[in-house]
């Protein structure tokens, strides 16, 4: 997949700009606050339909502007793609391919798949079990119609739930569906944990073969899909998890109503990283933790690619600081096969570029350098 180019009208700090790119490694240069991180969102949002920082649409809308559009050409499936989305304040958004009107956001996942590595994904590794579950999710959604369709659906179980749980004594008749609610929940939740199991299976391969060669060598890393704890095989079929998720469920009915929050499912799931056998989490410096986040990401794009063929579109933003010498060159350089976008404010780094573009961002406008 390859973004060849990019038009944005009123998109954030971009006036009007218009810009092509190498299927490669493409450099983005610039000081702080000129654009950098808007252009990769940019191209982010034309994969999903949504931001990995702004809460609703009109942020990304130009401050004295009422609408903003984004357009690209991309190459994927061996086919050439316009896709564009018009974004109106106070209105619906029009998102479109090949000038035909989607009907959902996640048909753009047909079009593009993004990997993107920020400088918050630093919390991957750092911070609760929630970093990692929407990295698992994000890259599922994308992967898998059916596993963004139960999401969906769980998240809306687990919400109604939880309000029968926090208003049972306001309302308590509503305590009678109480049981309904968690059976769904054990029926939706099965899916989603032997999807995410067979998901960190293959993640956990990828990854540790990435990070031997970030690390030179050096370092061991190791993923764990944690799960209700009663789920001694996750990888089972859904249908055979199904009636394990419900009885522990029940033996946490109790424990619910007391807590008043849904304390069984896979709501809680998590990633374990370790590095050299110990939790990466509490051990890992702060390189190391770049390291290992970064490493996530990259099987994860290789993931996409056994999947689809073709590697996803990488975006990288500030991940070059932090870094040795040797790992950033290993960033520049040995990240080979689809295009990549790597934003950066110091332009000495590109020396250890060998081959790509560079561009240079300055108040919202783009030139190739
Ligand atoms: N809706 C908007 N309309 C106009 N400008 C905006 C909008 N949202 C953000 N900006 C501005 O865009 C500028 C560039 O933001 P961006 O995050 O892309 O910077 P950057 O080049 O990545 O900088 P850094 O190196 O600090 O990460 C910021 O000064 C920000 O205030
Ligand atoms: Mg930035």
């Amino acid at each position: 997949m390859i973004v060849q180019n990019l038009a944005l009208d009123g998109f954030r700090n971009y006036d009007r700009a218009s810009v092509s790119f190498c299927p490669g490694v493409n450099v983005i240069c610039g000081e702080n606050a000129q654009g950098k991180t808007n252009l990769l969102e940019a191209v982010f949002y034309l994969s999903g339909a949504r931001s990995h920082r702004a809460r609703a649409d009109r942020e990304l809308i130009g401050f004295d502007r009422d609408t903003a559009s984004l357009s690209a050409h991309i190459f994927s499936r061996e086919r050439d793609f316009t896709v564009e989305a018009i974004l109106r304040r106070g209105a619906r958004r029009t998102l479109t391919v090949n000038g035909v009107k989607l009907r959902a956001a996640a048909e753009l996942s047909g079009v593009m798949h993004t990997v993107l590595f920020c400088p918050e994904d630093l919390m991957l590794i750092r911070e609760g079990a929630s970093a990692r579950r929407k990295f698992m999710d994000l890259s599922l959604c994308q992967l898998r119609p059916r596993y963004a369709a139960a999401l969906a659906e769980y998240r809306r179980l687990y919400e109604h739930k939880t309000r029968i749980l926090r208003d049972q004594e306001e309302k308590p008749s509503l305590l009678d569906t109480l049981d309904d609610f968690s059976q769904r929940m054990a029926r939706i939740g099965a899916i989603l944990i032997h999807y995410r199991a067979r998901y960190c299976r293959e993640l956990s391969g990828q990854a540790a073969l990435i990070h031997q060669d970030f690390s030179g060598g050096r370092e061991i890393l190791k993923l764990r899909y944690q799960t209700v704890s009663s789920l001694s095989n996750p990888l089972q079929p859904a249908s055979a998890l199904y009636p394990l998720l419900w009885e522990h469920m029940q033996n946490h009915r109790q424990a619910e109503l007391e807590s008043r929050c849904c304390l069984s499912g896979p709501h809680k799931d998590d990633i374990e990283v370790e590095l050299g056998g110990r939790s990466a989490r509490q051990f890992a410096s702060q390189g190391q933790a770049r390291t290992a986040a970064l490493s996530l990401k990259l099987a994860d794009r290789e993931l996409h690619r056994e999947d689809t063929g073709e590697y996803p579109v990488l975006l990288l933003d500030d991940v070059l600081s932090e870094l040795d010498r040797k790992r950033q060159s290993f960033v520049l350089n040995r990240i080979k096969g689809g295009q990549v976008f790597i934003t950066c404010c110091e332009e000495e780094k590109l020396e250890a570029l060998d081959a790509g573009a560079a561009f240079r961002v300055e108040h919202g406008s783009i030139r190739s350098t």
